[in-house]
């Protein structure tokens, strides 16, 4: 019997590889780091706290994902207020330091939430509450999907939020965010009502699309350029029961699996249905992992059908609570993450993603025989985009034609193999990316790629926002007139 975690995204066999070089194997910070690091420390208000390498609480704040994320900063932060964090990015404005913001710690990118400088942990924003007049869930931008999940589903709501457990709020929100709502009600910016933001002047202020139209687009994609968001506001639906699982299928059954996957994407419009569907190699071993979602406690007849004809060696699927569908994987090991905007998953699209996941597997396992190669296709319905208004977020950068978030995730042991990961990873996504150019989908550049899944060893900033980097660069000049957000990591807005 294969293991589940092992298939699906990997990675038992990990833990403990990679994770004691997390914190303190790099050089001593700087005394200038660490003089600012004092002057916070006797800054901020006793609902905060600095700490520094020799304590418990910065070698937890240093654990990320991915070990490849990693960076020994100089303090760790965890602002409790929004007064707090203003004045934290107040002195980080006239010391011109370093500083990384840690929501979940999820980021494959190293220096998007990790620094050698100051990290800014949001942890201490844990609050979530649900208002039932206005039908809206308040998250702090410090909470994963998992705190909010377990605090509505008792409620019988839900919100659009994350798929795969220890994502955190905030890095998911302010990048689009795609969900298992997402065929029901688009992606989790477009269900956002309003956030809390703390901008590099100190203010701190309630943004929603009538008070800051500016900003509200800004922060819906426009990731942490703007300021320092504490708290999100979403739209609130009613959650049932649902239906759905895991298959994990022998790869002997591709040509099935890829008929059936195929047929789906192409005829099944149902909002409440979902499925993702990937070649997976793990140990040696290619499977195709898929989960099979519906939003009610029992599909119509016939949806699945073809998808649960073909034979499993793992099978998981029942009428089930929310929260139970949400995977729980765990990844110390190193890793990277890339994606290539795909406008269908039609048969031979679907036999060009099967072909990346062999090449690159028999060569990467070559290099390092623990990786682990997930490519993931997610056919949303064509509808998902109308949720949202042309124009109104930053992420995507055209709502003309969706393109659907093809993921390609690699993860490994091996430090020596860092530099080959990071290239094969490149070469493929720009082979499937050209492929399907070749088979005709000549739309898959007339938007940028979703940058929650894009590696920045392949895409630039200019990528990601594309014909919005100019319209956010004016924004940010408005709030953040000394670039104090660009010390920070990320998508970072150039000015244009
Ligand atoms: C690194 O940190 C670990 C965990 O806190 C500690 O046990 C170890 O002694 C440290 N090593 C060095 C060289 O500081
Ligand atoms: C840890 O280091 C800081 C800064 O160097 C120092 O002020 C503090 O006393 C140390 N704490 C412990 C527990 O050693
Ligand atoms: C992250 O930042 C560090 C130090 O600023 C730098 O050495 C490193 O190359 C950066 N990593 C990436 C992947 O850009
Ligand atoms: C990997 O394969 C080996 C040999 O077939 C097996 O013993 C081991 O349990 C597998 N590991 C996982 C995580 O599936
Ligand atoms: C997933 O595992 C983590 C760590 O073991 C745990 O904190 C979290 O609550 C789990 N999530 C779910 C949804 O079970
Ligand atoms: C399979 O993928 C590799 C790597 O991108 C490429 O070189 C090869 O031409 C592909 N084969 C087919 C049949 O498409």
């Amino acid at each position: 019997m294969v293991s589940l975690s092992a298939l699906s995204v990997a990675l038992p066999l990990f833990i403990g590889v990679a994770v004691a070089s997390t914190t303190n194997s790099s050089v001593s910070p700087s005394a200038a780091r660490l003089s600012t690091c004092d002057t916070i420390q006797s800054s901020i208000s006793s609902a905060s706290e600095v700490f520094f390498s020799n304590t418990t609480e910065y070698n937890v704040n240093m654990v990320y994902n991915y070990v490849t994320s990693v960076q020994s900063a100089a303090c760790s932060v965890e602002p409790g207020t929004p007064q707090d964090v203003a004045k934290i990015i107040g002195i980080l404005g006239k010391t011109r330091d370093a500083f990384a913001i840690k929501g979940g710690g999820h980021s494959y990118n190293q220096n998007f939430s990790s620094t050698p400088g100051i990290q800014i942990v949001m942890k201490r924003f844990n609050k979530i509450s649900y208002d039932k007049k206005s039908n809206t869930v308040d998250i702090g931008a410090g909470t994963i999907w998992d705190d909010v999940y377990k605090y509505l589903q008792p409620l019988n709501v839900n919100v659009v939020g994350g798929r795969i457990s220890g994502v955190g709020v905030p890095g998911f929100l302010l990048g689009g965010g795609y969900s298992c709502l997402t065929n029901a009600h688009g992606l989790a910016i477009d269900n956002i009502v309003g956030f809390e933001l703390v901008v590099p002047s100190g203010q701190i202020l309630e943004v929603n699309a009538k008070s800051h139209p500016d900003l509200f687009w800004g922060l819906q994609g426009g990731y942490n350029n703007l300021g320092v968001v504490t708290k999100f506001t979403l739209k609130a639906y009613p959650q049932p029961k649902i239906w759905g699982g895991l298959l994990v299928n022998d790869i002997k059954y591709a040509d099935q699996m890829i008929e059936a996957a195929a047929k789906f994407s192409a005829e099944v419009t149902d909002p409440k249905s979902e499925l993702f569907f990937s070649f997976s190699w793990a140990n040696g071993t290619m499977n195709i992992v898929s989960k099979v979602y519906y939003n009610a406690p029992t599909p119509p007849p016939g949806m699945f059908d073809e998808i649960l004809a073909i034979p499993t060696v793992e099978r998981d699927i029942q009428t089930r609570d929310f929260i139970t569908f949400i995977q729980n994987i765990s990844t110390d090991a190193r890793g990277e993450h890339s994606t290539v905007p795909t406008q269908a998953y039609t048969v031979p699209v679907l036999q060009a993603l099967y072909n990346e996941t062999t090449y690159w597997s028999n060569a990467m396992f070559k290099v390092d025989p623990t990786v682990a190669l997930v490519y993931a296709a997610e056919p949303y319905i064509s509808s998902i985009l109308s949720h949202g208004q042309p124009g109104g977020s930053v992420y995507p950068t055209s709502r003309e034609v969706p393109l659907l978030p093809t993921s390609i995730e690699w993860s490994w042991s091996d430090p020596n193999a860092d530099s080959v990961m990071n290239a094969g990873m490149s070469a493929s996504t720009q082979a499937f990316n050209n492929k399907l150019i070749a088979l005709g989908q000549k739309k898959v550049t007339s938007a940028g790629p979703y940058g929650n899944y894009a590696s920045n060893f392949h895409y630039t900033s200019q990528d990601i926002f594309g014909s919005n980097m100019h319209r956010l660069s004016q924004v940010k000049s408005t709030w953040d007139p000394h670039n104090v957000m660009g010390q920070t990591g990320g998508w970072k807005v150039v000015s244009a």
